[in-house]
């Protein structure tokens, strides 16, 4: 059985949740290795639609453990929330594993994401996601390991609200009642907290299948991504490592989701976002509405640009595309092959989000479709224009579409080829 990674390959959203959650039925271990509750996968199936944010989609399968690694920015009231809605819809409990080197969101790192002025900024998730990954990097975080010293809890606490007092933070802060529900979470969590690393270490040596499941998507990578337009955690396959302590080279697939067009939310330039009826349509038949935060997402083009260096920066071994049917009706199909940056030319990914915002796209223009692509099951039931198109990523990306979905179900996917 293999290990894979199943990681968004655009800004987020590409339905990874579905895919990682069709690919996680028969896995020993599905680990979430980066973010918080920022991300927001949806899973439709038997008993109802799901919302995750920090569960990993893996875990709704029985049999299946969920494992929140130590790269993630774990909020401990939002899990429990996430918890109930799971249980309200008459799931069995998932059975999850904690790092106990994962940071936690506190109360302050809302209020301090608010103060910084970064969520009008970069249109953050304003969950605290940010100011938590700071403080990790700073040496003044709180991990849930940290929660067996009560006096430790509370000194971070203290240390916290004075520097927001300093900020020129005036209300009540609760540091008591913080301290009493972070030591009550972790006397739920009990013996589910440790030894996350040596059980996934041993799981792989022994062949077992282990699946990694990407938060938010390549281009919003805190390195690799439209800096400063970005996340705070590696979303690529190099968070693997950085956020579960597992060697990249134990993946024997690593499985990009990209959509048949580009979304964002958020600030942060997008060259091929269209404003137009295309990207209306795009918005109103895709119901582009973030999972998360009900924001309207911004629409636009399939950008092979930025597509070709999401697959070189995470070694794509192959292709997921998503909401393929969200496109038929138009007449025409438009994809960037190449930006125009300055007169120029180019087609490698620019580094500075500046450049970016400069960037004209250079569009290849495929014929649309009308046909009702929903019930499509095989490669060679689907329509010439879509067959075209799907030949057109692959040779201008290098790497094959193995999967396209026609529809948000998940007997929808259909495997090419
Ligand atoms: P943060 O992760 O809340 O700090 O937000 C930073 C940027 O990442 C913003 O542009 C967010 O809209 C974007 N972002 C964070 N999580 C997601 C996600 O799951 N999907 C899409 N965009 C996201």
């Amino acid at each position: 059985m293999p290990a894979l990674a199943v990681l968004g390959a655009q800004w987020g959203d590409e339905a990874k949740g579905k895919v990682a959650h069709v690919l996680a039925r028969d896995a020993q271990f599905s680990v979430r290795f980066n973010g918080g509750p920022n991300a927001g996968h949806t899973v439709q199936d038997g008993y109802g639609m799901a919302r995750m944010h920090q569960v990993p989609v893996g875990a709704l399968h029985p049999g299946c453990v969920g494992v929140l690694a130590h790269g993630m920015a774990l909020d401990l009231w939002a899990l429990w929330e996430e918890l109930e809605d799971l249980r309200e819809q008459g799931r069995p409990e998932p059975v999850l594993a904690f790092s106990p080197r994962v940071h936690l969101i506190l109360p302050h790192h809302k209020l301090r994401e608010e103060l910084e002025g970064s969520a009008q900024r970069i249109g953050t998730t304003r969950r605290g996601v940010g100011p938590c990954y700071e403080d990790r990097a700073a040496r003044r975080g709180l991990r849930l390991a940290d929660l067996d010293d009560e006096e430790g809890v509370r000194n971070t606490l203290e240390r916290a609200v004075a520097e927001l007092r300093v900020r020129g933070y005036r209300d009540e802060l609760p540091i008591e009642q913080t301290v009493d529900a972070l030591l009550s979470f972790r006397r739920e969590l009990g013996e589910r907290v440790g030894g996350v690393r040596d059980r996934l270490e041993h799981a792989l040596s022994e062949g077992k299948y282990v699946l990694f499941e990407g938060a938010q998507g390549a281009l919003l990578d805190l390195d690799w991504g439209t800096y400063p337009y970005v996340t705070s955690s590696t979303t690529t396959v190099h968070g693997v490592g950085w956020g579960a302590g597992i060697r990249t080279d134990r993946l024997d697939r690593v499985i990009g989701v990209c959509k048949a067009y580009t979304t964002r939310v958020g600030e942060g330039p997008f060259p091929t976002e269209d404003r137009g009826p295309s990207g209306k349509h795009m918005r109103d038949v895709g119901r582009e509405y973030g999972a998360t935060t009900g924001r309207p997402r911004r629409c636009g083009w399939l950008d092979l640009v930025a597509l070709r260096y999401a697959c070189e920066i995470n070694g794509l071994t192959e292709l997921v595309m998503s909401k393929l049917d969200v496109l038929t009706g138009l007449s025409e199909v438009w994809l960037c092959d190449a930006y125009r940056i300055a007169g120029t030319r180019q087609e490698r990914f620019p580094t500075r989000a500046a450049e970016l915002s400069a960037a004209v796209p250079v569009y290849e223009r495929l014929p649309g479709w009308r046909a009702d692509l929903s019930g499509k099951r095989t490669g060679d039931d689907l329509p010439r224009p879509v067959q075209r198109l799907v030949s057109f990523v692959e040779d201008r990306v290098g790497v094959p579409v193995k999967t396209v979905s026609v529809g948000p179900g998940e007997e929808q996917l259909v495997a090419l080829g």
